[in-house]
């Protein structure tokens, strides 16, 4: 009898790797009295993956975020994280919120500790994690000031370290670089595709600027006006090393036409 050879069937999907997706977002909708804030969301986010999410004002992206942390209870649908239902359990993602909420009385080194303190009481090894992580990016030479004596770069900086040190494989950012000058903010997105990358976490990633989202994004989830529904997921094919010819590319420029189509609902020259 002729051995057959085993081949691979390119067109039928992967068998199952056995591996769960890292976040699966199932049907997610939520409402707040008569307002429709997000409908019927389903997104799924592999290992390591950097998500940038983009949609107006409103459509419910820091909502999104609240309810995947747990924070806030969804009107129906389920997130799950390595398969496990996480609904309204907090404690299982890094998250750092729109406002970088440092605390003022405490040092550098006090609030990257924060989420230790808060659990268990700090320990030395917690102190000596948050002094490695504050030298290896930049933040070394910083760690007995108080966070009225920093740049908003730094204090941005520092909330990032404090949400790494909580050591979550998943972290959600929602909007970390809002509220810096173009100069600094290119910095920091270097920055954090360094401990992305370092780190090999999972990001899930709000912005507002478009440029941002593809030069650090993997994929890009465009969201519509509220009441927040994903309009378009994007595969951001550029390679990394990104580097500020990445923004350039014919690539680019394609994918940011597409992006500027959902959210100004024509070609634009915004941005
Ligand atoms: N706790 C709440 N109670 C009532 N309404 C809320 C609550 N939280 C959010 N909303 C409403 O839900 C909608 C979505 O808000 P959300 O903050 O998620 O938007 P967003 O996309 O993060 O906006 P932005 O880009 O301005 O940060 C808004 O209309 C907001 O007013
Ligand atoms: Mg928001």
């Amino acid at each position: 009898m002729p051995v057959r050879k085993a081949t691979v069937d390119r067109s039928e999907p992967s068998p199952a790797s056995g591996q769960l997706p890292k976040l699966r977002i199932e049907n997610l909708s939520c409402r707040f009295g008569d307002i429709q804030a997000l409908h019927e969301i389903n997104l799924t986010v592999e290992a390591g993956e950097f998500v940038c999410i983009l949609g107006a004002s409103g459509c419910g992206k820091s909502t999104l975020f609240n309810i995947v942390a747990g924070l806030q209870k969804a009107t129906s649908g389920n997130i799950h994280i390595d398969g496990a239902n996480v609904n309204e359990k907090p404690g299982h993602v890094g998250y750092m919120l729109q406002k970088d909420l440092l605390l003022p009385w405490r040092t550098v080194l006090g609030n990257i500790t924060l989420a230790a303190a808060l659990t268990r009481g700090t320990r030395d090894a917690d102190k000596e994690q948050a002094r490695e992580l504050a030298r290896k990016y930049g933040l070394g030479d910083f760690l007995n000031h108080y966070p009225h004596t920093l740049s908003g770069g730094m204090r941005q900086r520092v909330a990032m370290m404090r949400t790494v040190a909580a050591g979550r494989p998943i972290m959600l950012l929602d909007e970390p670089f809002g509220a810096l000058d173009a100069q600094t903010r290119l910095g920091m997105q270097q920055w954090i595709l360094e401990i992305w990358r370092d780190l090999g976490v999972t990001v899930l990633f709000v912005t507002h600027d478009v440029d941002e989202a593809i030069f650090l994004a993997s994929r890009i989830v465009v969201m519509t006006p509220r009441p927040g529904r994903i309009a378009e997921i994007l595969e951001v094919d550029l390679p990394r090393p990104r580097d500020f010819d990445s923004l350039t590319t014919p690539t680019f420029v394609e994918l940011k036409r597409r992006i500027m189509r959902h959210l100004y609902g024509k070609d634009s020259d915004h941005g």
